[in-house]
């Protein structure tokens, strides 16, 4: 695993874009999405690459990590509806090639059977790129999700569900239910990219970056993959014993692997 650690979050942001960039640049196909608050400055800098310097996604396939059961895709809070607002609408990612698990399915682990053997039909994703919760969730697989998870319908912790209430103008409107990859799902791709900004992440990061790997972190199963990158800001960083080792790293980068 290697551990990038970057001034602040526009920064780490900005360096997710252009590993993002380099994959699709090298031939990546098939891209793992996710939404929330980390993702965001690295859509703004996707979409000013597009712009600016010639990135396109034409002939690129995108899969959503999760979506709420209940909402719609016009839902504004929907998955669908933010990865839309935030990136389709503003490059040419063709809109019929971004697949989200439909959240209002009249039977969601059927769905979810659906949209895992569609996804492992058009993979290996090349690069997936995650968030990480505050008690160590990746897609939404909760503390407890085994290890060999694939998608499926997940309960909401009342923590998580808290944490997004900002979204829904309280908790009340937050949905209990969701459509999530599993670990083993997520961890199929090639590439894991794994952005964390802010003190609130700190422990997180740590317990996933230098923690045991167990079900109560989830997130520890990048430690278990074979090409897994974790770019964090200074705040997201404080937890982190091998601090000055990461650092030490990246001065030493040889040219050709920098960023
Ligand atoms: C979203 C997702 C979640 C978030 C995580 C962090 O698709 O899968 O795992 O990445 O809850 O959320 P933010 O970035 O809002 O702190």
């Amino acid at each position: 695993m290697e551990v990038v650690i970057r001034p602040d979050a526009e920064d780490a942001g900005r360096t997710v874009a252009g590993i993002i960039h380099r994959a699709i640049f090298e031939g990546a196909k098939t891209l793992g999405l996710a939404t929330g608050s980390s993702p965001l400055g690295v859509y703004a800098d996707l979409v000013r690459r597009h712009r600016q310097e010639g990135l396109s996604f034409a002939g690129v396939d995108a899969f959503l990590l999760d979506e709420y059961v209940g909402l719609p895709p016009s839902h504004p809070q929907s998955y669908a509806q933010v990865i839309r607002r935030e990136l389709v609408d503003h490059v040419d990612l063709d809109p019929a090639r971004v697949h989200a698990p439909d959240g209002t399915a009249s039977d969601p682990q059927q769905e979810a059977r659906r949209f895992d053997r569609t996804l492992t039909a058009a993979g290996p994703v090349g690069l997936q790129i995650l968030g990480i919760g505050v008690n160590g969730h990746i897609g939404f697989n909760e503390p407890g999700s085994s290890l060999a998870s694939r998608t499926r319908l997940k309960t909401l912790t009342d923590d998580t569900r808290r944490d997004n209430a900002r979204f829904f103008g309280g908790i009340e409107g937050v949905p209990r239910h969701v459509i999530t990859q599993g670990l083993a799902t997520i961890g199929a791709a090639s590439h894991l990219v794994l952005i964390a900004t802010g003190p609130h992440k700190a422990h997180a990061v740590a317990a996933a970056v230098e923690g045991p790997v167990s079900a109560q972190c989830p997130a520890a199963i990048l430690q278990l993959h074979p090409h897994a990158t974790v770019v964090v800001d200074e705040l997201a960083a404080a937890r982190l014993e091998q601090k000055p080792y990461y650092h030490d790293i990246a001065r030493h980068k040889p040219a050709a692997q920098g960023y």
